[in-house]
């Protein structure tokens, strides 16, 4: 019988977070179940760092962005004695299980700590770059995209005035989702995004093109983590963040110096960055995180480990934690091809 689980958000925050959270909570009270939130990811977990949640302590926080419990990018498995620590924590707190909610990096420690290690845990997608495989949605994407479209919007009237070419740079750092669903929902004269490299020249030439045919102004969507074709063009070396990631941002610079030296118009640029995984979630992200949290907390109590729940034809669906792992989900080439139909 389960009578106890913990719960933590791990990663880059997004909004919706602490809609999952309230509703994990809410279904296990109702249960008689209790719930433990550990502070900051793993590194709460790590350093034992909980409390108990309630229904009164996760009051009011459906439509607050952020998460409450507290994020950070720790990796059990690049800690000294991590998955030991983990373990300790499970049993030191008496827990039956997890629930964690995170992207790629954090639910693939969940599921290496479930297959190899046997830690009873379940899952739950969140990330703005949407790019969590056997989900067609995460928690915070459409939130995200819902801001980048506002941004497509605004850049738009001032892209007229002016005559300029605006470039926008979005997130995505292995998938374009925010940069092709905002750029086809803003009407982007260009979208680049990491699945499918483009080329410099031939955006140039489009970009003088659309001049040619009485169309002065040009709005290209770029998504942090684009790639040119190789041998076409040159982007700066990142560095490296404390998690040993790429620190990416900063394309819309080099693509906007690039756009003027071939076509000789004025570009600007805007890096969205943090506005977009910040505030309050759209409604439709706060009913997938609703609706998430619920499910996760019956698979916590049935104790069904091992999965994620995933977001598929409009229901939430168990999926298995080992068939998410280690793989993404790329923007499918059928979908940029028809947010290219616009490019004209
Ligand atoms: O959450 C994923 C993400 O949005 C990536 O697209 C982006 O590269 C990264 O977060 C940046 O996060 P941070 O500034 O927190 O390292």
């Amino acid at each position: 019988m389960v009578s106890r689980f913990g719960i933590l958000t791990g990663g880059g925050d997004c909004p919706g977070l602490n809609a999952a959270i309230r509703a994990t909570v809410r279904r296990a009270d109702q249960q008689n179940v209790t719930t433990f939130g550990f502070r900051n990811g793993w590194e709460g977990v790590l350093q034992s760092e909980v409390e108990q949640l309630t229904l009164a302590s996760t009051r009011g926080l459906l439509h607050r962005g952020g998460t409450v419990l507290g994020t950070s990018r720790v990796d059990p498995y690049r800690e000294r004695d991590g998955v030991r620590r983990i373990e300790d924590a499970l049993e030191v707190h008496r827990l039956d299980g997890l629930v964690v909610i995170g992207g790629e990096g954090t639910l693939a420690a969940a599921t290496r700590l479930h297959v190899d290690e046997g830690l009873p845990i379940v899952g739950v997608p969140k990330t703005i770059d949407n790019d969590v495989a056997e989900t067609e949605l995460t928690i915070g994407f459409l939130t995200a995209v819902a801001t980048a479209t506002e941004a497509v919007d605004r850049l738009h009237s001032t892209a007229e005035s002016h005559n300029r070419v605006m470039v926008l740079e979005v997130m995505g750092r292995h998938a374009g989702w925010i940069a092709t669903f905002a750029g086809m929902a803003g009407g982007a004269d260009a979208i680049l995004i990491p699945e499918v490299p483009f080329d410099i020249d031939a955006v140039g030439r489009h970009l003088r093109h659309r001049a040619g045919v009485g169309r002065d102004f040009s709005i290209v969507v770029v998504a942090e983590g684009a790639e040119p074709v190789p041998g076409t063009m040159e982007l700066p070396e990142h560095p490296m963040d404390e998690f040993g990631r790429p620190k990416l941002g900063g394309i819309g610079h080099t693509i906007a110096h690039e756009i003027e030296s071939r076509t000789g118009f004025d570009a600007r640029v805007t890096q969205l960055g943090h506005v977009q995984r910040g505030g309050s979630p759209v409604p439709m992200d706060r009913g997938i995180a609703t609706r998430m949290g619920v499910h996760a907390a019956d698979l916590a109590i049935a104790g069904d480990w091992g999965r994620m729940t995933a977001y598929q034809a409009g229901r939430i669906e168990p999926v298995a934690l080992a068939d998410v792992a280690g793989r993404l989900k790329p923007v499918p080439e059928e979908l940029y091809r028809v947010a290219e139909v616009f490019f004209g």
